[in-house]
């Protein structure tokens, strides 16, 4: 049941045991280009397979004997405290993939006490989403032209949003070969095939697709710079792409002179890099592959989040995502430095499968997880996970 912002039944999620069983679900209720969009990455994906096998190279060193019995996921970040040390990564179009998409994560995360990350190709206007959820950031893709990036800021502000985060690992379009096989482009070709997936995936069509153009119209790229006003059915996403090749870091210091809220670059992977956002004002990083839908073959995240959060851990936020799925995972990335983790696909199929009930059953799992394996570790509270507890598997 695509039930959007409603919580008329908590069903679908009864038989889910953890967040993996969501993308079983999610593969079966969407549309096959659509999963494919979400599941995929680029060309040979192996910076996807990168990021779920790094975690298998760390091991935990739990202590015993410890009274755990007073414990606590709670984290603060940027001067406030969230539930867990956990939010929702910014994924764009979200609103094709679940009724009202963005609103129902930003709905969830708010119920949950964690961050959740507005994407900047969303379909739905950031202002909407802000008022869901007031602890919700905003996610830019530099526009190439300063007063373009000027009255981006201008509009993030005046919603009332205080972090404004820069993704900066698209440079260009990567090559995303699943896409094309999968039938998924932007926008969306009408033909035979999609009809058929329509037809094959009645939940989806007519609880998301039908329900959101006859109770919204064509949806449009509002936030997206790239697009703005163009309806998803007749756009070109590319259009703007070519432009971003020639950002550089003096964009950065750009915003950072107009921007007075909480700055954080996402897509760093490298700790020269890192210093050079602190050097410019930044106040965190998210070390970040982008889910491995960029660059193929890139390192993934875990490994290089030690040197990062060597360089710059004591002066700006290191936080990671890409390829968390466990409680554990969220141990293992703090133990390794990070002061926060965002995780994006499954909150997505969770949305997608059980709309708000799904979102709030998957933060829950995850803190369930972390709650429990934190007493199994010996620690009593997120900030007390270090590099001792951990080592090389
Ligand atoms: C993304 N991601 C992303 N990142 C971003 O900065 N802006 C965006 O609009 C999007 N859009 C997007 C769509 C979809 C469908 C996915 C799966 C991902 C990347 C995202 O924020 C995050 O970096 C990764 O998803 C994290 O990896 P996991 O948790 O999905 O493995």
């Amino acid at each position: 049941i695509s039930s959007g912002n409603t919580d008329r039944s908590t069903r679908p999620c009864h038989d889910v045991l953890c967040l993996d069983d969501f993308e079983i679900k999610a593969r079966r209720h969407l549309p096959k280009p659509l999963f494919g969009y979400i599941a995929g990455a680029t060309e040979t994906n192996a910076s996807l397979r990168h990021n779920a096998e790094a975690f298998q190279a760390y091991a935990f060193r739990p202590r015993v004997l410890r009274d755990v019995s007073t414990r606590s996921t709670a984290t603060s970040l940027f001067g406030k405290t969230h539930a867990v040390p956990f939010g929702i990564a910014p994924m764009g179009i979200s609103a094709l993939m679940a009724y009202r998409g963005d609103i129902v994560l930003a709905q969830g995360a708010d119920q949950s006490g964690i961050p959740m990350i507005i994407s900047g190709s969303s379909l739905i206007p950031l202002e909407e989403i802000a008022a869901a959820s007031p602890q919700a950031w905003f996610q830019a893709y530099l526009p190439g032209e300063p007063d373009r990036i000027d009255a981006l800021i201008d509009r993030v502000a005046a919603a009332g949003i205080d972090t404004l985060l820069l993704t900066v690992d698209t440079a260009t379009l990567p090559n995303r070969e699943n896409n094309v096989r999968a039938g998924f482009s932007t926008p969306l070709r009408p033909g035979l095939r999609l009809a058929w997936q329509g037809i094959s995936h009645p939940r989806w069509t007519t609880g998301t697709f039908l329900r959101t153009i006859v109770r919204h119209g064509i949806p449009h790229f509002e936030n997206s710079y790239a697009t703005r006003g163009a309806p998803i059915i007749s756009s070109n996403v590319t259009r703007d792409f070519g432009k971003r090749d020639h950002l550089n870091w003096s964009h950065l210091e750009r915003i950072r002179k107009r921007w007075s809220g909480k700055l954080v670059v996402k897509g760093i992977m490298h700790p020269d890099d890192a210093a050079r956002a602190a050097d410019t004002g930044a106040d965190g990083v998210i070390v970040s592959n982008h889910g491995g839908r960029q660059l193929d073959g890139t390192a993934s995240p875990l490994q290089v989040l030690p040197e990062i959060a060597a360089r710059v851990g004591d002066s700006i936020a290191v936080m990671i995502d890409g390829g968390i799925r466990r409680g554990t995972d969220i141990m293992k990335a703090l133990a390794l430095g990070a002061c926060f983790v965002f995780v994006g696909r499954p909150f997505l199929y969770a949305a997608a499968v059980a709309g708000l009930p799904g979102v709030l059953r998957a933060a829950d799992i995850l803190k369930t997880e972390l709650h429990s394996n934190m007493a199994l570790l010996g620690v009593t509270g997120v900030s007390d996970i270090s590099a001792d507890y951990i080592t090389r598997a």
